[in-house]
């Protein structure tokens, strides 16, 4: 049965989602977050995000000591019933599962060696091993986490990347975090929810102030449901994006380049 979308296709339309290629942060595992719930609702969004143009996504469950006690045990059997599913019914979207870490005390513990759920990342001819972690929304961490962060991941060879990283309202007045991350080698992404103000004026305005600063590196779904789906869509004749994907400050793959599976 055909699938009809909110949104058109026309001559209009600005942004081709091809060019972002891949989503790198989405919580279609089933089951296990507060993401989909079952495959089904995971399969809704993989044929959107498919509709769309994208190639592959991401899949970055929580891992979050006090709601979300993940761990790479927990999430590949979860990952495995998707890509059954998706490989079932013929739909054209590659799958990478990683993780979204929550900065807290368990991820401290495996900073310095632990096994981290990595994201293998190849942009114009450069390999990188990506981390997406987020910060806790009510408090602002502490700057020497945030330092120790930065630095034991790159010694490890990793690069940090931040989730969403305008939707921390404690940084909305005073964004000195975001830049030292930014400065010490932190890659930044912002979720597309944001852009067409699902979290009110000042997330907005600070997504497009970190798109237009260049820090922003990723553009994502953080997709939880097909809401987050709609709203990648609905960017698509968002002038900022348009801009930000000419800057050259988008490390979205280009055509032929994937992440390395
Ligand atoms: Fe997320």
């Amino acid at each position: 049965m055909p699938i009809r979308w909110p949104w058109k296709r026309t001559d209009e339309i600005a942004i081709e989602w091809r060019e972002l290629g891949w989503d790198i942060h989405s919580h279609l595992a089933p089951g296990v977050d507060d993401g989909a719930t079952n495959v089904d609702e995971a399969l809704d969004m993989v044929r959107g995000m498919s509709a769309l143009g994208y190639r592959g996504m991401v899949i970055t469950p929580h891992i979050m000591a006090d709601l979300y006690p993940n761990n790479p045990e927990t999430l590949r059997p979860a990952f495995a019933k998707l890509q059954q599913a998706v490989s079932d019914l013929d739909i054209h979207m590659e799958l990478q599962l990683a993780a979204e870490y929550h900065m807290d005390h368990e991820f401290m513990a495996l900073l310095p060696e632990g096994e981290l759920m990595t994201i293998p990342w190849e942009y114009e001819g450069n390999h990188k091993t990506l981390v997406l972690v987020e910060f806790g929304f009510h408090q602002a961490p502490e700057q020497a986490m945030v330092e120790e962060v930065l630095f034991t991941l790159q010694t490890r060879g990793i690069t940090p990347l931040l989730a969403h990283c305008e939707r921390y309202p404690y940084l909305h007045r005073n964004d000195n975090l975001l830049r030292m991350w930014f400065d010490r080698g932190g890659w930044l992404s912002i979720n597309a929810a944001s852009l067409v103000g699902a979290y009110g004026p000042e997330t907005k305005e600070m997504a497009e102030r970190a798109m237009q600063a260049g820090w922003v590196s990723f553009l994502c779904t953080d997709a939880h449901g097909m809401r987050h789906v709609h709203a990648m869509a609905s960017l698509v004749r968002s002038k900022i994006v348009k801009q930000w994907l000419e800057s050259g400050h988008s490390k979205h793959a280009g055509l032929g380049v994937r992440p390395k599976i």
